[in-house]
């Protein structure tokens, strides 16, 4: 096989740095990761960069909630993802962040070079603004009411319910998710990317990366050295956009934000998304203070002939096509080589839920189950389009335990133990050699192809016949009866050994998804790491190790308990604890605490607010005076039950405008929420009024 090595950089998306990895992160670091390694085992020069995504509001806001600085927020989760990612075998050549030096100057290069050239636009917008907390709000932190179907509780972008999208602006009844006040207009000046300066660029750049239909019908099965084509869900989506108007791009945020400041521009930010895959350089660049012998304009250089890949999801194909080739290229760096675009994951058939325990972090997979299980699950599902992937954990479970203990595995074990014992650990001379080349050939002609083109589930089952013809043979000889005749000692051998050879074919061509278990069965067979090209070479007269059981079956309890424990994370989570997602607030004195005036209050009416789905506004008698406080327990009480009852409330918080009218205090509830929310304070004497202790 001779193939000149080909010069490959290879991304995935960045993780945002305000919580834990979960499956769904998964499938794309996996799939990414599969392909990388093929790519390392077939010679090629492939590097493999990421980096933690750390800007942005929601880490800003994530951190005060937990009281920490959000660099010191980055620090810990860029340890957490490190970890879960090398328990999965993700093999990263480097973990970068986008809160680094590299990625701060590489930035503000990008961005003076595109700002020197024109391409950079400022006007002054208007904008929600939370006046309590002193923020601009970005779509995600208004809710309110959707502006066409008038669902409760939808997010300032879209409508979860009809699937419309508007600005944040025709929401009705709008409430900053921050402070649960009703958001103001404020104008203010942005910074603008003039995509529409690209636009003959981008057709270009769409057409030089897409093979059209007939010529991919003529080449029938691509060869590697077909240029990639962009799936034809993206070019065919992306021409759409090129060839409407492409508007300028706001880049720019206000303080106060966690990311870079714009050059020049004091108190204005770069919009996380400007920075985050300007990330992808940063990494490599980093990686490359570490390795004498790698050029960084070999890869990023405008005339490098490297080959540069972006996994990403489908939901950033816009990130990723438009605005970032365009950004390269004003500043003089290399435009990605292809984009490769996936589908979302599904659990049993669903979205991914927290009460239904399938929202799994990747720390929780791990607690109960080995990673390659997955690997290979997902593996044995993706293929190189764009759609959804479903886990089912009765087929996984099922795939896993017939595929890789019942059929690969099995052929080492049934043979490994007369090699031991009847050949002192020796393979023998000859074997099958029929046999053998077929398996070879499917490897080159078939395997390798569908792993080169992202077609793993067909690499998959190309893999699992093998594995079947391999276990028919074994079957056929049956080396057990063999084992007992006398005489029949040659024959025995040469049996064993093509058994231990076509399994040595197989974890070769596994051993992009099961890294672990490849590792193992070199250890096993007493040989150096597996490569492509060792395929040819048939393994015979060499002595290997003892063979040691290589993989479990996966047990239901297991995957019982991986569920009962997502769902106790999710439901700990929403009450109380120093946990992940609802940390400990930071520290208060006695005299902060004293502050707070808690008072028995009478509930002297109760009614239910139009429109409102959590709401119930109550009057309530503090032995003379009168407030009207809007609660949210209507999931637990009936305004009847509440009638003539004592409740505690805070009685000098400042009165605050919500969008039903104005609340006067705050009554005090207790419970993870729903129906099992407590309010009431027991009749035992208690004054309205009176002061709680
Ligand atoms: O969607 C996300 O999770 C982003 N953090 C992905 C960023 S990818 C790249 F552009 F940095
Ligand atoms: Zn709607």
């Amino acid at each position: 096989m001779s193939h000149q090595a080909r010069k490959i950089l290879v991304t995935s998306a960045l993780p945002y740095a305000n919580g834990p990895i979960h499956i769904g992160h998964m499938v794309e670091y996996i799939q990414t990761d599969i392909w990388v390694r093929f790519q390392k085992m077939r010679g090629n020069e492939c590097y493999y960069v990421c980096a933690d995504d750390t800007h942005g509001t929601a880490i800003m806001l994530r951190a005060e909630q937990e009281g920490i600085t959000p660099e010191a927020l980055i620090e810990r989760v860029h340890g957490e993802h490190l970890q879960d990612f090398s328990d999965f075998h993700i093999g990263f050549d480097h973990y970068h962040s986008t809160h680094s030096k590299e990625n701060k100057e590489l930035s503000e290069l990008i961005y003076k070079r595109q700002r020197d050239a024109g391409h950079i636009a400022t006007r002054t917008i208007k904008q929600a603004f939370d006046a309590e907390k002193q923020m601009f709000l970005p779509d995600r932190y208004i809710k309110g009411e959707c502006p066409r179907c008038s669902a409760d509780d939808q997010y300032g972008d879209n409508c979860e319910k009809c699937g419309a999208t508007y600005g944040s602006f025709e929401l009705k009844n709008p409430v900053s998710v921050v402070s649960g006040t009703v958001p103001i207009k404020k104008e203010s000046v942005h910074y603008f990317f003039k995509l529409g300066d690209y636009q003959a660029m981008l057709s270009e750049w769409i057409a030089g990366t897409t093979v059209p239909q007939v010529e991919r019908d003529i080449l029938g099965c691509p060869q590697s050295s077909v240029a990639p084509t962009l799936q034809p869900e993206i070019s065919n989506k992306l021409r759409e956009w090129v060839d409407d108007e492409l508007r300028d791009w706001d880049i720019s945020r206000d303080a106060p934000y966690f990311g870079f400041e714009i050059p020049d521009a004091p108190g204005k930010y770069f919009y996380v998304w400007l920075d985050a895959p300007i990330g992808y350089i940063s990494s490599f660049k980093s990686f490359c203070e570490t390795q004498p012998d790698l050029d960084f304009d070999d890869y990023w250089g405008c005339d490098s002939e490297a080959e540069l890949y972006h996994f990403i999801g489908k939901d950033i194909i816009n990130f990723h096509a438009l605005f970032w080739p365009a950004m390269l290229q004003g500043a003089g760096f290399r435009q990605p080589t292809a984009i490769f675009a996936h589908g979302f994951l599904t659990v049993n058939g669903q979205k991914m839920s927290k009460s239904r325990g399938t929202f799994i972090a990747a720390k929780t997979y791990l607690d109960h189950l080995n990673p390659e299980y997955l690997r290979y699950y997902f593996a044995a599902k993706l293929g190189s389009g764009i759609e959804d992937i479903d886990l089912n954990l009765e087929d996984f479970t099922q795939r896993v335990n017939s595929d890789l203990v019942g059929k690969v595995v099995n052929i080492a074990s049934r043979c490994a133990g007369f090699i031991t014992k009847r050949f002192d650990g020796n393979l023998g001379h000859s074997l099958d050699s029929m046999l053998y080349e077929t398996f070879v050939n499917r490897g080159i002609e078939v395997i390798g192809e569908c792993f080169e083109k992202r077609e793993y589930s067909k690499a998959i089952r190309e893999i699992m016949e093998l594995a079947d013809q391999a276990n028919q043979y074994i079957a056929d000889k049956a080396p057990w009866v063999v084992a007992k005749q006398e005489g029949g000692e040659t024959e025995l051998h040469e049996i064993c050994t093509t058994g231990l050879n076509l399994f040595r074919l197989l974890i070769l061509f596994l051993k992009p998804v099961l890294p672990q278990t490849a590792r193992q069965t070199e250890h096993f067979l007493n040989i150096s790491e597996l490569q492509w090209r060792d395929l040819e070479t048939p393994l015979l007269a060499h002595k290997i190790n003892k063979y040691k059981p290589l993989m479990t079956r996966v047990e239901k309890e297991k995957i019982d308990q991986m569920i009962e424990d997502s769902k106790q994370k999710s439901v700990v989570s929403m009450t109380t604890g120093p946990l992940i997602d609802d940390p400990i607030s930071p520290e208060i004195t006695f005299d902060d605490f004293a502050r707070v005036d808690l008072r028995i209050a009478k509930i002297i009416k109760a009614e239910h607010v139009d429109g409102a789905r959590k709401l119930l506004q109550l009057t309530l008698d503090l032995g003379g005076e009168k407030r009207n406080v809007f609660a949210g327990i209507k999931s637990a009480y009936a305004p009847e039950d509440l009638v003539g009852k004592l409740t505690v409330m805070v009685a000098n918080l400042v009165p605050r405008k919500m969008r039903f009218g104005l609340s006067e205090g705050m009554v005090l509830a207790a419970g993870p929420g729903g129906k099992d929310l407590w309010v009431l304070h027991p009749d035992s004497g208690a004054e309205p009024g009176m002061r709680v202790k």
